[in-house]
């Protein structure tokens, strides 16, 4: 674990306190320090002081859990008077526990250990997360044709996003959810998935159950619940006429057809095993002719003028 406090006799304090369980105590003065530290060493759990020189403790707290890996990392705040609104502002900066000055050691104690049970709980989701996004690749694997495809969609996607002004946890979901979007087709048979022509009547809703195959992956999951919209709607369409819910224009989430454009888009620039790519222009063609259509209109005019970055990523 790290602490992080200015003042080298509370961080001895503290150290002497914990010296009687079994814990590893880092130390970090100034919170700039203590973000370097996380990032190098990765601790289990951080134990903050409010006030510090250069930054104070709820900002270096609200960097931790803007990093990625930090909503799973728990955050104690010290706090310097047990005011409520201290606390307050420990939970508005995202902190998972907090306690007063001066601190005492048997409380210091059951926090640290209230703390290591939360990093345990947060380390299992952690990994069931892990699992899902394996299937992800998984399912990239039946289909050679589409090879660091879905990376390239949560990348592209996260891109549109940004530029669109979208909040940091927003971009974070539009990634995730792109790599994950077409989980459900590790339920779809390979002879639908490689066809190489049109399917028929008996084979469309066995390639269109897909979304519904993934919702149920992933629904058990916490972590990965904002990624459901994305996984169930990247299929509907901007007229109302796609699937399965023939959602229509604004009603679509707005993730959904962020992804929806990217899938699209590159897949046509790549080969697939009913036709070979086609050039950046032709694609960006077939995607302004299905603009308000099929697309979201504004999505599709805002890939085309970041078709430059979009390149940078390889997506183009
Ligand atoms: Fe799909």
């Amino acid at each position: 674990m790290l602490v992080v406090d200015d003042s080298a006799a509370n961080r001895e304090i503290i150290r002497l306190f914990l010296s009687t369980i079994d814990v590893d105590v880092a130390q970090a003065a100034d919170g700039v320090r203590a973000l370097e530290m996380i990032e190098s060493r990765q601790p289990d759990l951080v134990l903050l002081d409010v006030r510090m020189p250069r930054m104070d403790g709820y900002e270096v707290c609200r960097r931790i859990k803007a990093m990625p890996r930090g909503r799973l990392l728990p955050v104690v705040m010290i706090t310097g008077l047990s005011q409520t609104t201290h606390r307050v502002m420990a939970l508005e900066a995202g902190a998972d526990d907090f306690m007063a000055k001066p601190v005492e050691g048997a409380e210091l104690i059951a926090r640290v250990r209230s703390a290591l049970r939360l990093k345990e709980l947060y380390n299992t989701l952690d990994s069931a997360e892990h699992v899902i996004f394996s299937l992800a690749t998984a399912v990239e694997a039946k289909d050679s044709f589409t090879e660091q495809h879905t990376q390239r969609v949560g990348e592209s996607a996260r891109l549109l996003g940004e530029k669109m002004g979208l909040s940091e946890p927003t971009l974070d979901t539009l990634y995730r959810g792109g790599i994950i979007h077409d989980i459900g087709k590790i339920g779809v048979a390979d002879s639908i998935l490689h066809k190489p022509g049109p399917l028929d009547a008996r084979e469309v809703p066995q390639m269109q159950a897909h979304v519904a195959i993934g919702e149920n992956i992933v629904r058990p999951l916490q972590s990965t619940s904002g990624l459901l919209p994305i996984i169930r709607h990247h299929h509907e369409r901007f007229d109302g006429s796609g699937y399965p819910d023939g959602l229509r224009a604004r009603e679509i989430p707005r993730v959904a057809r962020i992804v929806s454009v990217c899938d699209a888009f590159d897949a046509l620039v790549n080969d697939r095993p009913y036709r070979v790519r086609r050039s950046t222009q032709e694609a960006l063609a077939v995607l302004r002719a299905g603009a308000g259509t099929q697309w979201d209109p504004e999505t599709v005019d805002l890939l085309a003028t970041e078709l430059p970055a979009l390149h940078h990523l390889g997506a183009a």
